[in-house]
């Protein structure tokens, strides 16, 4: 088991690359599986959870090289358990299998620490179309002769729910129109990339997506979108420290909601193209967040700002309205002497000077990073273990912040 030491009390400063976008990549690798033809993506991410996505396109007989992507000889319609357990994304190739080859096998993806998470809204959806759903030992089979278009409207907003459907109406016969659906900027970068494949879609970042089938898609050449959840990581991550760091290669405007709460926190950000600039002089200010849905706070921002505010002067209330258990990070972080008390989906954190190096627990991606960031702040040494969650969604977390002049090293 892997772990990372951590040495408190550096500040970051300095230049950061940012990597593509893990919940764009996502989706947009399940897209090849739409075409015969060559996908070629560029700006994929070095980091677990595409290399699992990549071994289960090749385990149904896509052919990987590089960049490029080709589903011509596609033989296995099936997502496995063992693969779908690991990563939950997984769910995204049942449109893809069942509109282009009118059958799918996929693991139902069972729970996971945040929370239970269920794909009722996918197959829903996927009745609507026409499908024929049997769930058995674990699986979702689903055959259809062909999709057609549905109106359908979401009962919660749902990022995989959204992309799922949409990949299925790019070749089913007729109109799908996505009611209540994910604005989310992965959501519009996954319709870029198919309209770039020949696809009809109208709508993609408002919560109304009008999608005409088309009856093949064609290959393309496209570069996946900044991540937004890690460039907002390492801002957290200098503003916690009092540091001064510029990320380069990242997309503002897919953060507004995030770098207005920094502002709140006594940042000084400035933008230009694809720079951020951010600077903090002192300790930050204590700021409360609610999660939901894009254009609002981002769930996957939660934990990053738990940490922020553990050390930030005065009070904050955090609300997580989109998961009923993403708040583990929290006993963690009590053991390097934060002040939080929860009362169901609401934590209120009462800023302290200082936090105690300690060894903690990772116990999902976002949680990894906001312990990162406390052991960063915490006086003495901080142990982070199982730093798999970690590595799932973040490229070489650590070279990053040792660039940017953490001291941070990796132990077995
Ligand atoms: C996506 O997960 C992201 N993952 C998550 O990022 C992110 O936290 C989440 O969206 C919310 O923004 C990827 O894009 C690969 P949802 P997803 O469907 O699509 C409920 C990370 O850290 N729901 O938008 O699985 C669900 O339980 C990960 O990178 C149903 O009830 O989330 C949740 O409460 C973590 N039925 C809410 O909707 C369904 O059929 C939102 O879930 C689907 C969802």
């Amino acid at each position: 088991m892997q772990k990372l030491a951590i040495q408190g009390g550096y500040r970051l400063n300095g230049e950061v690359k940012i990597s593509g976008a893990k919940n764009a990549a996502l989706p947009i690798m399940c897209a090849s599986l739409l075409t015969a033809d060559e996908l070629h993506l560029a700006n994929l991410p070095d980091m677990h959870d595409v290399k699992t996505m990549v071994k289960l396109l090749q385990q149904m007989g896509v052919r990987i090289e590089a960049d490029t992507f080709n589903a011509a000889q596609v033989d296995k319609l099936e997502a496995p358990y063992d693969m779908v357990k690991t990563m939950r994304a997984a769910i995204l190739v049942l449109g893809p299998l069942l509109t282009r080859f009118g059958e799918a096998r996929v693991s139902l993806p069972g729970g996971c620490a945040i929370g239970s998470r269920p794909v009722d809204l996918h197959i829903k959806g996927l009745l609507a179309m026409g499908a024929d759903i049997h769930i058995e030992h674990g699986y979702i089979h689903a055959t259809a002769r062909r999709l057609h278009g549905a109106q359908i409207c979401f009962d919660l907003v749902s990022v995989t729910g959204t992309e799922n459907l949409m990949m299925a109406a790019v070749l089913a016969e007729g109109v799908t129109v996505l009611e209540n659906a994910a604005r989310e900027p992965e959501v519009v970068d996954l319709a870029n990339c198919l309209i770039a494949m020949g696809a009809k879609i109208a709508g993609a970042g408002s919560d109304k997506i009008t999608i005409e089938g088309v009856d093949k898609l064609h290959g393309a050449r496209y570069s996946v979108m900044p991540d937004r959840i890690e460039s907002g990581t390492f801002l957290v991550a200098a503003a916690a420290t009092g540091g001064h760091i510029t990320l380069t290669g990242s997309r503002a405007n897919t953060l507004d909601n995030v770098l207005e709460k920094l502002r709140t926190a006594g940042a000084m950000i400035n933008v230009q193209d694809d720079r951020i600039n951010l600077s903090m002089d002192g300790r930050p200010r204590a700021v409360n967040v609610r999660t939901a849905p894009y254009p609002a706070f981002p769930t996957d921002m939660q934990a990053q700002f738990m940490a922020l505010n553990a050390i930030a002067d005065g009070r904050a209330i955090v609300v997580e309205t989109i998961f009923e258990n993403r708040f583990m990070h929290v006993q963690e972080l009590q053991r390097l002497g934060a002040q939080i008390e929860i009362e169901g989906n609401t934590a209120v954190i009462q800023g302290c000077q200082s936090l105690q190096g300690a060894t903690v627990m990772a116990t999902d991606l976002r949680a990894s990073a906001s312990l990162v960031i406390a052991g960063m702040v915490a006086q003495g040494e901080t142990i982070v273990d199982r730093i798999y969650h970690l590595d799932r969604g973040y490229e070489h977390i650590e070279a990053k912040l040792s660039a940017l002049g953490a001291k941070i090293r990796r132990i077995n």
